[in-house]
């Protein structure tokens, strides 16, 4: 028995051993294959310190011990990339080596790279051929390989990359026709190229622009029998008579059947309007028995319409106890005042649309209609005294709530800056200027405070939904954090784009969102207001990199201050250090791990510091 288990633990320990040479040995190949590449490419020098983990280089980013992301975008590359380079980097799942003047073919042993996702090698001068075997790489989701030399064909087997959803070959010299494409691509550009032959179907939905300075024809550029006509095409057999008529054949069944679709969903929308509209006729005469008087539809409210439509008639007679109270100090009003108000929308946010609702006594309160709510009656009124008890200086307060079958409404105070999001992504000019760097630092830091407050009710407490669009501003641009705590009540179908850009990565349900979650979301927040990006931009999300990760790789390769918004720094340097604390404590709460990331009442505390050394006012006190 004992030699036994003595046996069985050195078999471990041998194991273990074993993984650990395994594990260090992967890790020691990446070193060698990124040496080699150091070798062979000239120009900027990569300065990478070679006593110090390669984890560590400038634009190597490892996960679990190897190296997963290389990113040396415009780093000023030159030369060929070598084999046994980059193609021994066999855990790699992003490379990124766009803009640089690489040259040569795209090594041969990039057919090693199967953990591939995204590949960027854009803006270089790259020649040969497309290498098939880029299409078979089983994870590739992203090849952007524009503005390069590259000649030959588009291979024949892009239909095996399942999961490609982004090519990316304009601006080649590529030759022939575009292959029969049957994946589901999103992104598609082939523009000035010097491809021919016709269009696939299957890829008509693109602009023309994906297609232009090509001799390609059919949809969406013109029919190809119109460009057979041309001197420019080739004489060749014209289409033979047994041709059209197949084709006419085809066409025939084509358009029968997509008459039948058409009529299909004709009546399906008609079924679809009957029933909305029964449904808001019956809003009312189910939850207020009282006789109805107007006979225009039900309320201002559901009416998703803007300001100047005559307030609706509502019906009166309507109960005040619909409404519960939490805050009386706003001034009385019932359900029916509150339907009779005229409306405005607001936004239509992910939790339901807004409304403006303006009284005729001049009170102005913000309505949140809720969409999707999944919880019982019982349990809907039980979190919404939790919410209602919540009183700080930096959340939007919530004044009252109206729950009935089909109906729940929010009624929050009427903010009259409108959101964060709106001044920093809006118009140019409407309001932005006031976004100085004192400004930003006080927003920064009042919605630190409101969360912080949020957290320390209960360990399970956390607000679920940060993002700029829920930071309100008051008339002195103080933060005022909206849409706390909803994310347990509404439907998690409506979650995954939800917080999109926000949300942290070990986040899968919406609607169990933790503390550190939460913070997460928030150190993203400070990032957009640093940055004036949005983190839903775009051009971010084309390269498949979230706003953290972009401002990681700047501030690896450049100046940190070269993330900031140009609004930000156009008038003031003196305070540029403190952006850079500012910009830390954001890039701290968005570490990979949650146990990582600081707590929410640290990062207040830390932003406390920020912005007393920066003497910005601090209209904001506990
Ligand atoms: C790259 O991998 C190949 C095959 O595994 C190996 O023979 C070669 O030595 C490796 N090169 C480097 C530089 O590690
Ligand atoms: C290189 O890394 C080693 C070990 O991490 C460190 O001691 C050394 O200071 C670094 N050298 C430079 C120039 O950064
Ligand atoms: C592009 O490739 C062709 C050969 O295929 C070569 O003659 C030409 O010089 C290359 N152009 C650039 C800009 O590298
Ligand atoms: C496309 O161009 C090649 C020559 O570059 C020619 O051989 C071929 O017939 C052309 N195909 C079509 C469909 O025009
Ligand atoms: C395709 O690339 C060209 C540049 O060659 C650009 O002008 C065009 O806007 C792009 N079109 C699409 C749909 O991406």
């Amino acid at each position: 028995m004992k030699s036994k288990s003595k046996l069985s633990l050195s078999v471990f320990f041998f194991i273990f051993f074993l993984y650990l040479a395994a594990v260090t040995s992967d890790l020691e190949s990446d070193r060698q294959a990124l040496v080699v590449l150091r070798n062979s490419v000239r120009g900027r020098p990569l300065l990478w310190n070679m006593s110090a983990s390669p984890c560590t280089w400038h634009g190597v980013h490892c996960d679990a011990g190897r190296v997963t992301e290389l990113r040396l975008p415009g780093s000023g590359l030159f030369g060929s990339l070598p084999v046994g380079g980059i193609g021994n980097l066999t855990e790699l799942q992003t490379l990124s080596l766009r803009f640089n003047s690489l040259s040569g073919p795209i090594p041969s042993d990039f057919s090693n790279l199967v953990l591939l996702r995204y590949l960027y090698l854009q803006g270089n001068s790259f020649s040969g051929e497309i290498p098939s075997f880029l299409f078979t790489l089983p994870n590739i989701i992203r090849i952007n390989l524009g503005e390069n030399n590259l000649s030959g064909p588009i291979p024949d087997n892009v239909n095996s990359a399942t999961r490609l959803a982004t090519l990316y070959l304009e601006r080649n010299q590529l030759t022939g026709p575009i292959p029969e494409i049957t994946i589901t691509l999103q992104q598609f550009n082939v523009s000035s190229n010097q491809l021919n032959g016709s269009i696939p179907d299957s890829l008509s939905g693109f602009p023309q622009a994906a297609f232009q300075g090509n001799s390609l024809c059919g949809k969406p550029l013109n029919p190809c029998d119109a460009t057979a006509e041309s001197p420019n095409s080739p004489p060749g057999p014209s289409p033979g008579k047994k041709d059209s008529d197949k084709l006419s054949a085809g066409a025939i069944a084509g358009i029968v059947i997509a008459c039948v679709v058409v009529l299909l969903v004709l009546l399906f929308i008609l079924f679809c309007l009957c029933r909305k509209r029964k449904k808001e006729e019956n809003v009312p005469s189910r939850n207020i028995e009282a006789p109805v008087v107007a006979p225009t539809s039900a309320a201002a409210i559901p009416r998703e319409t803007a300001g100047n439509v005559p307030p609706a008639k509502a019906e009166s007679g309507a109960v005040n106890k619909d409404l519960t109270f939490f805050v009386k100090s706003f001034g009385e009003f019932d359900l029916d005042g509150l339907l009779k108000a005229s409306a405005e929308v607001l936004g239509k946010g992910t939790v339901g649309s807004s409304y403006k609702a303006s009284f005729d006594h001049g009170l102005v309160v913000a309505v949140k209609r809720l969409r999707d709510v999944v919880v019982p009656e019982k349990d809907f009124r039980e979190r919404l005294q939790v919410l209602g008890s919540m009183s700080h200086a930096n959340l939007v307060t919530l004044i009252a709530y109206y729950f009935s079958r089909d109906e729940k409404l929010l009624v929050f105070e009427y903010m009259s800056r409108g959101s964060l999001s709106a001044l920093l992504h809006g118009n140019k000019g409407s309001g932005r200027t006031q976004l100085n760097w004192e400004t930003r630092a006080g927003i920064a830091l009042g919605a630190a405070r409101a969360i912080s407050y949020l957290h320390s009710r209960d360990s399970t407490t956390s607000h679920g939904n940060i993002k700029s669009s829920n930071i309100l501003l008051s008339d002195s641009y103080e933060a005022k954090v909206s849409d706390y705590g909803l994310a347990p009540i509404i439907s998690s179908t409506s979650a995954p784009n939800r917080i999109d850009g926000y949300r942290a990565p070990e986040v899968t349900d919406a609607r169990k969102i933790s503390q550190k979650a939460d913070v997460y979301s928030f150190g993203v927040l400070i990032l957009e207001l640093l940055t004036g990006k949005s983190p839903t931009h775009q051009q971010l999300n084309e390269e498949g990199v979230d706003l953290p990760r972009w401002v990681q790789s700047i501030t690896d390769q450049q100046s940190p201050s070269d993330v900031f918004d140009p609004e930000l720094t156009r008038y003031q340097s003196e305070g540029n250090e403190n952006m850079i604390r500012l910009l830390k404590i954001g890039m701290s709460c968005t570490a990979q791990y949650p146990d990582s990331r600081p707590s929410m009442a640290e990062v207040t505390r830390l932003i406390e510091e920020v912005s007393h050394s920066s003497g910005s006012p601090n209209p904001v006190s506990d």
